[in-house]
């Protein structure tokens, strides 16, 4: 393994825009990661992919990295995936963004809810809902910072140790609340980044900001806050670009939804200027 470590990428492909691993395969590459590995369509394909890797004794990774899927039959070998996983690796670091709607709206099938509930949060190391899925996953509505920090405390006793609520929709300004229980039974560190909302619609954004939480708390494990800044400082930079990008261009940045200027913000990535700061509860 490479001194960063190894991540296996499960998410979509698609040839034009960037959303899952088209928007999650460049940072990482960035932040140093070497080695992806694949494109899927369905279970049994997965399957075959994970049998070829361990016929070639390539089943160490360090992180697992899963984004949206679709399917239940998907998810279940999904699970079987992290089973396997570990069994090569048990320090394997399962990073999940439950991907099953935003804004109240469901855009999976509705009985994958009690799978992500009752199967995979309890195996996500780390977890990195928006508002409506750690609603979804906690049945905790989230009015206040201190709702957000409770269902943080619902998570944690599911399983993961680190989960961070990438958007709260609840004031003026967009809020992120990150929780990490260091300690299994005991309170977690918790935190909150104040963030500006920019009038526009941005697509991969969500999948982004899960790779970049991946790649940074890798560098910080101990430091979520750190790890959570850096990550945002890089995203609002590469969102502030994409805007400027379509503007210039005479674009209503309000029209429709706007492609992430990803491989222009690599700057960005590598070396974010870190202006957004955590702040502890
Ligand atoms: P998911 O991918 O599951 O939908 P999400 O809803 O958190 O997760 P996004 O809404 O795409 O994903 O947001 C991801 C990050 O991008 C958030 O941390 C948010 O602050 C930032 N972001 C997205 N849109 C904007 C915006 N218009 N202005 C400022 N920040 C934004
Ligand atoms: N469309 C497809 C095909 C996706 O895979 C995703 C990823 O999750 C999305 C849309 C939504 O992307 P995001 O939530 O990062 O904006
Ligand atoms: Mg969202
Ligand atoms: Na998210
Ligand atoms: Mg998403």
């Amino acid at each position: 393994p490479s001194e960063t470590g190894r991540v296996l990428s499960i998410q979509s492909h698609t040839v034009q825009g960037y959303v899952g691993n088209k928007s999650a395969v460049f940072p990482l590459q960035l932040l140093g990661y070497p080695t992806f590995k694949g494109q899927v369509l369905n279970g049994q394909e997965l399957l075959d992919l994970i049998e070829g890797l361990a016929e070639n004794d390539l089943l160490y990774y360090t992180h697992l990295l899963t984004g949206y899927i679709g399917s239940i039959s998907f998810l279940d070998v999904v699970l079987q995936v992290v089973e396997r996983l570990r069994s090569v690796n048990p320090g394997l670091v399962y990073v999940c963004d439950p991907v099953m709607g935003d804004e109240g709206k469901l855009y999976v099938p509705h009985n994958l809810v009690s799978v992500y509930r009752e199967k995979v949060v309890p195996v996500a190391s780390m977890l990195t809902p928006n508002q409506f899925e750690v609603e979804l996953l906690t049945g905790v509505s989230i009015t206040s910072e201190s709702d957000g920090r409770e269902a943080c405390n619902i998570l944690h006793a599911a399983g993961p140790s680190k989960v961070v609520i990438t958007s709260l929709n609840i004031t003026d300004k967009l809020l992120l609340i990150g929780s990490h229980q260091k300690v299994k039974g005991q309170p977690p560190k918790q935190f909150k980044i104040v963030i500006s909302k920019i009038p526009a619609y941005f697509t991969g954004t969500g999948d982004l900001m899960t790779a970049l939480l991946l790649g940074w708390s890798n560098k910080y494990p101990d430091n979520l806050e750190k790890a959570s800044e850096l990550a945002v400082s890089s995203l609002q930079a590469l969102l502030r670009r994409t805007l400027a990008d379509y503007k210039a261009a005479g674009f209503d940045p309000q029209s429709s939804s706007l492609e992430i200027r990803l491989i222009q913000s690599q700057d960005d990535i590598r070396n974010p200027e870190a202006k957004f700061k955590a702040e502890s509860f």
